[in-house]
């Protein structure tokens, strides 16, 4: 069976990480434009590196959860196209492989002038690139206004899917939020696992409301049971 899961900020909160539009959310603290922008960090570099500065330690000092552990399971019994919009690494060292960061990744560094990639220290501010010598490092994050990694390939499994989850995301940021319509379109079923109703419920055929360390396990054991 073809299987897309998108996860979203609800994933990484049950492993202390804050999402984004919850009750003390990350964009509570910050204008969305003043720290999330090619703008905002053109405008002030040094504070967009200080919000990205603060929330790496924390990211790489969370750790995974079931959630995690049962996707990266998932991907022993059936094909499993795993996207997230998260840009902790908790996929990864929950034992997922090839995980789609469509939102870019906190421990990765960027230079804005020649596209050289690298591992993030603790600090960008100021930091010159590995490749060039260019003072151009920025959060190797994809901003608002930007176009999210690898959307060919997402894309192409959406067409191609059997099954398509979206779990603890509100729904609320495109292309990520039309994902459950488009694999709806082309005959896939369609589950939201949330602990609400989200702004794209309307796009599913199931839910399955609760935390999501309780309903992406028993998903996931249901789903490998018909491999
Ligand atoms: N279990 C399941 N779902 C949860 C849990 C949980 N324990 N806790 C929270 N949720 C759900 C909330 O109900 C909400 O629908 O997770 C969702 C979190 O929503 P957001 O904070 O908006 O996070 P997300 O949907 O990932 O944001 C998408 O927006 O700000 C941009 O780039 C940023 O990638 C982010 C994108």
């Amino acid at each position: 069976m073809r299987v897309v899961v998108l996860t979203g900020a609800g994933i990484s909160a049950e492993s202390g990480l804050a999402t984004f539009r919850g009750a003390g959310g990350l964009w509570e603290g910050h204008a969305v434009e003043d720290v999330a922008t090619p703008e905002a960090f053109a405008r002030d570099p040094a504070l967009v590196h200080r919000f990205y500065d603060m929330r790496r330690p924390r990211a790489k000092s969370a750790q995974p959860n079931a959630v995690h552990r049962a996707l990266a399971r998932l991907r022993e019994v059936h094909d499993l196209t795993l996207v997230t919009q998260n840009v902790d690494d908790l996929h990864d060292r929950g034992g997922a492989n090839d995980v789609i960061h469509m939102h870019g990744r906190l421990d990765g560094a960027l230079c804005a002038g020649c596209g050289h990639r690298w591992p993030a220290p603790e600090s960008l501010a100021g930091l010159l690139c590995p490749a060039r010598g260019a003072k151009e490092a920025r959060p190797d994050i994809v901003w608002f206004g930007e176009m999210p990694y690898e959307m060919d390939r997402i894309l192409a499994a959406l067409e191609a899917c059997d099954v398509f989850a979206a779990i603890g995301t509100s729904g609320q940021v495109y292309p990520a939020a039309g994902f459950g319509r488009i694999a709806a379109q082309a005959g896939a079923h369609t589950v939201e696992l949330n602990l609400d109703r989200s702004a794209i419920s309307r796009d599913f055929h199931e839910h399955r409301i609760g935390p999501a360390t309780e309903t992406v396990p028993a998903w996931v054991e249901e789903l490998s049971a018909r491999a």
